[in-house]
This record gives structure tokens, sequence and C-alpha cells, in this order.
């Protein structure tokens, strides 16, 4: 294993963001409780993930990774599940069309519980308590019993994500994805989308390319792959000894791997070369991801690229660029321009969410969807300059018809927003704006297509 690493070895490291729990022999016997049970996925599954990541690296496939910000225990139901994975495929097939190349799926689900937050304590009027932190931590209520940190809240967590987990791979496997059922669905989006028009074009085109693959007696029946689909779980290995007590030795190949996600990364608070959660992560087998903000040095990203991926593996590292609109182009070229110098092997993803939070004239916390896309368009852009691959986005939505997200076709005002705010973290797309997004992500997929064809004829 990696130069002196243990699954524990973070713990010989400052933490940034963990919670300080005060009754320590229950959370030691918690953390006992939870290596003692099942891993929720495997580890042939994180390397099949890593080798789908490593034909994004390589420019062949496009990275699509969303879901909560934070999943929820009272927000936690069969549908909801359902239709987020819903609006994944949805996006996902018109996506693989226009960008004529696979879509990789990686929900942020089955394990999205804990939280960064910018302050420790929370003061609402005069009175102060800690900061919720997810539901795996303590309790969004602002009372005193509720924020303090519950180590029995890990196992709950993983109950919910094993019960998650269950219904993702039923629906992949067991019918639900069935791409002519995903493009029916995305039909009825774009008949009732005010954008119709801009849509029809290229839904029309997915309906032709069905028709001619089943006049060929290619159907569901005789080709499983037509109604089966890959998809996997990631969050943000936050929470150090609930991913501790979730890694396990492979016995195949002595490797350890965290058992509680496929893919697991870093957040942008919490990715200082000594911190802990870096400790942790670099030790793992999983594919990881690196939140990049603007204030991560060019020289800082490569020390972290070297320490996370020495070995240079295609597929192993993800860096998720979370700039803010206004700033991505040029946060985003020096780093391209070093990675790509430099040589290293790794899949570059837009998150344009978390550079684009605003609070509202009502006290909403809340992101514009046209800031949003702008950010995707800048992504693009700065690809399309320094000649590398924009690889993928990594985005924060629901299958709900929540108002959180300020903007789309549908047009969500300031005013709409406190009809539907649900979220228990940060604003989502929801279900319309997010495949909206995925349509307008088509038109620059079609575009790096089409540039890609000009200088191969
Ligand atoms: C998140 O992904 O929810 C998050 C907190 O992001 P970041 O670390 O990029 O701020
Ligand atoms: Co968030």
């Amino acid at each position: 294993m990696s130069n002196n690493w243990k699954p524990n070895s973070w713990r010989d490291k400052p933490a940034l963001q963990l919670p300080t729990y005060n009754d320590a022999a229950l959370l030691k016997a918690t953390e006992e409780e939870l290596a003692s049970l099942p891993p929720l996925v495997f580890a042939g599954e994180a390397r099949r993930l890593q080798e789908d990541l490593s034909a994004v690296a390589n420019g062949n496939a496009f990275l699509l990774q969303g879901g909560d910000c934070a999943e929820s225990f009272a927000e936690f139901n069969a549908n909801k599940i359902r239709d987020t994975f819903r609006v994944l495929l949805q996006m996902a097939v018109t996506m693989t069309y226009a960008g004529s190349m696979p879509i990789v799926k990686v929900g942020r689900m089955a394990g999205q519980f804990a939280k960064p937050r910018s302050s420790d304590n929370e003061t609402i009027d005069g009175v102060t308590l800690p900061s919720y932190r997810g539901d795996s931590i303590n309790g969004l209520e602002f009372t005193a019993g509720a924020r303090e940190p519950d180590p029995q809240r890990m196992v709950k967590s993983y109950h919910q994500s094993a019960a998650t987990l269950n219904l993702l791979r039923a629906f992949a496997s067991g019918g639900y994805a069935n791409l002519n059922k995903v493009h029916k669905w995305n039909l009825s989006f774009v008949k009732d989308s005010p954008l119709s028009e801009r849509y029809q074009e290229i839904s029309m085109h997915i309906d032709k390319a069905l028709r001619f693959i089943e006049s060929c007696g290619i159907n569901t029946e005789n080709t499983p792959a037509l109604k089966q689909t890959s998809f996997y779980t990631s969050h943000e290995a936050l929470l150090l000894p609930y991913e501790e007590a979730m890694t396990r030795e492979d016995s195949l190949t002595g490797d350890h791997y965290d058992t509680s996600a496929h893919m697991l990364w870093i957040g942008a608070r919490t990715h200082q070369l000594e911190n802990a959660q870096v400790e942790y992560i670099r030790g793992i087998k999983n594919p990881i991801g690196l939140k990049c903000s603007p204030a991560l040095k060019t020289d800082e990203l490569l020390t972290l690229i070297d320490t996370l991926n020495p070995d240079n593996i295609a597929g192993r590292l993800t860096l998720i660029a979370r700039m803010g609109h206004d700033k991505v182009e040029d946060s985003l070229a020096p780093l391209l321009r070093a990675v790509k110098s430099e040589g290293k092997n790794v899949v570059w993803s837009c998150d344009p969410m978390h550079g684009n939070t605003v609070t509202s004239a009502s006290g909403y916390k809340t992101r514009p969807f046209d800031n949003i896309m702008s950010e995707v368009r800048g992504f693009f852009a700065a690809h399309k300059a320094e000649g590398t691959h924009a690889g993928g986005v990594h985005i924060e939505m629901t299958g709900q018809n929540v108002t959180e997200c300020v903007g789309g076709a549908e047009d969500i005002g300031d005013g709409d927003l406190s009809d539907r705010y649900h979220t228990h973290c940060d604003p989502r797309l929801n279900a319309n704006q997010a495949l909206e997004m995925a349509f307008l992500i088509g038109d620059e997929l079609k575009a790096v297509h089409a540039d890609k064809d000009k200088k191969n004829a």
C-alpha cells in the first residue's frame, strides 16, 4: 500500500469539518458496528467505473454526475429515488446522442449525507447552536438536541444508502432503464416545454435512430443493452469515521476500497495537502474526485495530483472545477495548461453549481440558471482554447418539481422560491431545469463532435 497509508492514518492529521462527538464510547461502538456490516459496493464495480472514466480521460466519453446536495432521512422514499434516476437517464440519452459518445452516469446518491459548512455555528434570534452538517451527523431542526452530533446517525445513513442502492440496481437492470421508454419521457418533456421548438430537432433524430435500429432487428428482446444501464454512486468523503469503517481489503488484489460508494470526492474546503481527508482518500483504490475552486493554485493542484494519483492512472482522478460563471475561463485556463503540459491523466468535470450561489432578495439561497449555464459554456470554451477534453458535469438536481434555482424555461422568479423550496442544503435544479441543461450541453457536445470530425476529415 502507498507509503505508510492505513485506513486510519488520517487520524494523525489535522482534520477540518469533522463533528465533535461528545460520547466517545458510543462513537467507538458505532464504528465497530459499521465495520461489521456488509459492504455496499464491490471492488470490482469500482474498478469498472475507473475503466469507464479512463475513456472520459482519453476524450472518448462524458461523465454525468448528479443528485441531491444532501440526501436526508425525511425525504427518503422510492418515488424520489426513481425520479432522480429517471431524470439522469433522460439527460444521458440526449447527451449520448448529441455527443456521439457514451455517458458515464454517477449519482450523488446512496451516501451523500455529510456536508462541509462555512461556519461551525448558526445564530438565530440571539440563540447560537452548532451548524447542521448533514443527516449522517446531526439534525436540521434548530434545537440543541437535534444539532448535537450523534454517531448512530451513521448507521441510519448506511441503511438508507443500502436501500437506495438496492432500488437503483433494480432500476438499472430490471427494465426501467429501457432506452425506448427513456426516449418517450423525453418526448413528453419536449412537448410540454416552453422551448419545445429548440429541442424538437434532436428528439426527432433520436426517434429516427431508434426506429432504424428496431427495423434492423435490434430490440430489447435480443439486445439486453437496450434495457439495462450502468449506474454508479458517489458522495463527498468528508465524514472519515464512517468512510474508514466502510473501508475493506479486496480479497482479489489486497488493495483497500471504500465500499460506501463507487466514487468518492474531496470537497473544496478540505483539500489541503496535509489535511485528514486528503490522507484518507489517497490510499483507497476507488476512482476519486477533487473539487477545484478559484483559490486552488496551479502548483498546489500539481502536488495534489501527484499525491492522489502517483501512478498517473487514467480514470482514477476527476478534477471537478467549480469556479463561478464570471471566473471560469480565467481560473481554469492556467490549470488546464499545467495539467496538460505535465502529462497528467485526469478527467476534467464542471460543477457549475457551487461557484454560483447567491442570496435572493427574498432571502433564499439560490442559483440563477443562466449563470449555471454560462459556467458550463465557459468550461467548454476553456477546453476548446487549450485543446483538452471537457469531460463531464457535476450537478445538484432532483427529479422533483422544486423551486430552488431561479430562471430556466419556466422562468422561476425570486417570488416563486418559497413555493417548493425543499433542499436541506444547497439549491438544486428541478427536473425540467436539469433536462433543459442536458439539451443545452447537447449543443456543446455536438459542436465538439463536429470539430473532431473536421479535424479527422
Ligand atoms: C458539494 O458538492 O455539495 C460541496 C459542498 O461542494 P464544494 O466542496 O465544491 O464547495
Ligand atoms: Co452543495
